[in-house]
């Protein structure tokens, strides 16, 4: 795992750190197995202690490459000595690595071990949430969202600009990334599918959909917090639609968001920015190659404010490259609509897994 740092939530104020020390100390309680431990740096460390604190049972410390070879006096084995782990042990990987690399360990973990495994991020999203919480929530579309959209949603209006016309979710099990303030959730639930997962990544942007959620009573819509690039984790749900508008070109790697997509669902209804003529200049680019193939992304350096991605850079596909990539990934590209706005050319797009 790469070069971890201590999780975010162990570096706020001592009394913040200490109520967060002080749930883990009961999530790991309540789990009343003992805990394995994935990692050996500060966000180990600091968990090891917590389990040593309370004196609650340890199955051991696992890493890819065990180095240093001990934690705190204990011994950390190597990462494929988790298959001799009796499967009642509850797993939990402490790395501050990107979500990325979390989300290709977890996958790595599970071909060694069946039972239950946690991030620690995860076991810390409510006081996280509870922390990041404390700042008034800053509204874009403000209470327009629960008038304006609350209406259009009444009259469910046959035409949906992010939408392929003719294109419904209903009866659907539908996973919308970025949902912000929830309006296309409104877009979505308006066509009565069977469920909506939101997978939310800002704190005030998730506590905006929760809000919504509750006022409009969506016992259907399931709002969850986390990275995206961590959605297979974090939605083991089989998915008949991805609804992924907005938020591929917030994405360090977008071919990596988008093959991941497009392994765990045959529909995705894509839309996004597009590198073009139309992007703001001066362009930056980096050029990768994918599967023998060159691709050159624009560099887009992410603003930081409720809108933007969780990472300091993203990357946009030039469509045309993007819709090679689809392609070579076994799924059509059908665009159906497409406009200018002050960032540059908007592109939405139906992915469908060729039969
Ligand atoms: C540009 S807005 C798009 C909102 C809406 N989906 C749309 O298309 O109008 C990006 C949204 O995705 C969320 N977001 C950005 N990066 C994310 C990530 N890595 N994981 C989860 N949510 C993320 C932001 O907080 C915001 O709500």
């Amino acid at each position: 795992m790469a070069d971890p740092q201590p999780v975010t939530a162990m570096d706020n104020s001592d009394e913040s750190r200490q109520s967060m020390e002080k749930v883990l100390m009961a999530r790991c309680r309540a789990f009343g197995a003992p805990v394995a431990i994935i990692g050996a740096q500060s966000a180990a460390a600091s968990l090891l202690k917590i389990i040593q604190q309370a004196d609650l049972p340890l199955a051991g410390i696992f890493e890819k490459s065990p180095h240093p070879a001990e934690l705190l006096g204990q011994e950390v084995q190597p990462l494929l000595a988790l298959g001799q782990v009796a499967s009642n042990v509850v797993v939990v990987v402490a790395s501050s690595a990107s979500s990325i690399e979390l989300e290709e360990t977890l996958n790595h973990i599970r071909t060694l071990f069946k039972g239950q495994v946690f991030c620690l991020e995860h076991l810390l999203d409510l006081p996280n949430l509870f922390e990041a919480l404390k700042t008034p929530l800053d509204y874009k579309y403000g209470t327009h969202i629960l008038d304006e959209w609350a209406r259009q949603m009444n009259d469910a209006p046959s035409h949906w600009p992010h939408m392929p016309d003719g294109f419904s979710v209903e009866g659907k099990t539908v996973l919308e990334f970025g949902p912000f303030e929830g309006h296309f959730s409104m877009m979505l639930m308006s066509q009565k599918p069977k469920q909506v997962i939101g997978l939310e990544g800002r704190p005030d942007n998730y506590a905006k959909v929760a809000l919504l959620k509750a006022y409009l009573d969506w016992s259907n819509y399931s709002l969850r917090f986390g990275d995206m690039h961590l959605f297979p984790s974090l939605v083991p749900e089989t998915l008949d639609v991805i609804f992924c508008s907005g938020v591929l070109y917030h994405s360090e790697k977008p071919w990596w968001l988008l093959k991941t997509c497009m392994d765990k669902c045959d529909t995705v209804v894509l839309s996004g920015h597009v590198s073009s003529e139309h992007s703001r200049k001066p362009c930056k680019f980096q050029e990768v190659v994918l599967d023998n193939e060159m691709y050159t992304f624009e560099v887009f350096a992410e603003g930081g404010d409720n809108l933007s991605g969780l990472t300091q850079q993203s990357l946009w596909f030039k469509e045309e490259e993007l819709k090679r990539f689809v392609n070579l990934n076994g799924f059509k590209y059908e665009k159906f609509r497409e406009w200018v706005n002050p960032h540059g050319l908007w592109v939405c797009s139906l992915l469908t897994r060729d039969k």
